[in-house]
């Protein structure tokens, strides 16, 4: 357990940055995390971080918080363990990152989908790892990793890039032909055999029911919506590439007003950087980037008021209403990490964020 304590909890504002203490009064560990409504109760499911040493390193797996008021927390222990045994993938010192939850109304299963990377790898192995329990906090059981869709195109994907010969030595030190080379599919070709990266990822359950796996892949300059099978346990090979060359990380999607939004990140490491707001019609598309939603000053939006998305949390009791969910990251204490939640905002039809100190959740219009 880690030490880091607070005031006894009965927490009845929302504070950006400070330790959210859970119901015993320790920092809440799940971060990159999301959030699923079941019957009555919120699930919050995040990384797991060790305090202080190894700091990247995966010890303990996927945490889980219950609540029934989003303020005060529950921990319901490890929703997913890292597995004590070398012939596994998911062995203590892999990599966890980002895990996400959805319910699969058919099967009546809960479907965990999680950023993979592989002991003594660092993160060259871009998998996503894919869980699955009878209860929504768990135990998960592992399925398996895998890199989605080898031998297959994009939908989206130019006839005429499938035969271009451009290979990653003829862009070296070339930044710009190396955008205008991964534009045109770079990445897709090299690893159309054995499968896309998936590094950063989300999930969405669209309206109608499909579910789409979304993740940072070739090399994190591009995001791929990949659609689930429909017992969200497969990938059906369809999938859409959005924001191609942009360079995207942590998406976090939602559905308001209509519209398809997306807030997702630059690549910096652990360090914030400047958030960004894409808007469509589809949920595989065309995606259109609407800039910076940050809102604060100059400094603040350059940084995101320190944080990086991980999740848009839409209140069940409440119409109308969306929670950026971000992590303001401490690479050297990954546990402490803090949680950045802000009230979404809209200026000219367009959600914003903007920074508050301390916030009421119960005042939300
Ligand atoms: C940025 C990602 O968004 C995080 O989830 C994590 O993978 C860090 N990179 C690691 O540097």
């Amino acid at each position: 357990m880690i030490g880091l304590t607070a005031r006894p909890q009965n927490n009845n504002l929302i504070r950006p940055g400070e330790i959210w203490p859970d119901t015993e009064g320790k920092h809440i560990n799940a971060h990159g995390g999301g959030i699923l409504f079941y019957n009555g109760i919120y699930y919050w499911f995040g990384e797991s971080r060790l305090p202080r040493t190894e700091k990247d390193r995966t010890r303990y797996g996927v945490g889980c918080y219950s609540s029934k008021d989003l303020l005060n927390w529950k921990n319901e222990g490890l929703a997913l363990r890292v597995i004590n045994d070398t012939s596994t993938l998911l062995q203590p010192g892999c990599v966890i990152e980002r895990p996400k939850v959805i319910y699969n109304k058919k099967t009546k299963k809960f479907i965990m989908w999680f950023h993979h990377e592989l002991k003594g790898q660092g993160y060259r192995a871009a998998l996503t790892g894919v869980a699955v329990s009878d209860n929504i906090a768990g135990p998960y059981t592992y399925i398996k990793s895998l890199r989605p869709n080898a031998g297959v195109w994009p939908v989206n994907f130019p006839e005429e890039f499938k035969n271009l010969s451009v290979n990653e030595s003829d862009i070296k030190g070339k930044p710009d032909e190396r955008i205008k080379a991964v534009k045109e599919g770079l990445y897709i070709r090299r690893d159309f055999t054995g499968g896309q990266m998936a590094r950063d990822m989300t999930l969405f359950v669209d309206r109608n029911g499909k579910a789409y796996h979304i993740h940072s892949s070739e090399e994190n300059m591009t995001l791929h919506f990949s659609e689930l099978t429909d017992d969200y346990l497969n990938f059906t090979g369809i999938y859409y590439r959005v924001l191609p060359a942009e360079s995207n990380e942590a998406p976090a999607l939602f559905f308001a007003k209509g519209k398809y939004y997306m807030f997702s990140s630059g690549t910096t490491g652990w360090k914030p950087n400047p958030a960004r707001l894409a808007v469509a019609d589809k949920v595989t598309g065309e995606w259109m980037s609407l800039g910076n939603p940050g809102r604060g000053t100059e400094e603040e939006n350059k940084i995101t008021f320190g944080s990086q998305s991980t999740f848009v949390l839409s209140p069940k009791d409440k119409k109308n209403i969306y929670i950026f969910m971000g992590d303001r990251w401490t690479p050297e204490n990954l546990a402490d990490s803090r949680h950045i939640w802000l009230p979404v905002e809209w200026e000219d039809g367009i959600p914003v964020i903007k920074w508050y100190k301390e916030w009421n959740i119960k005042e939300l219009k």
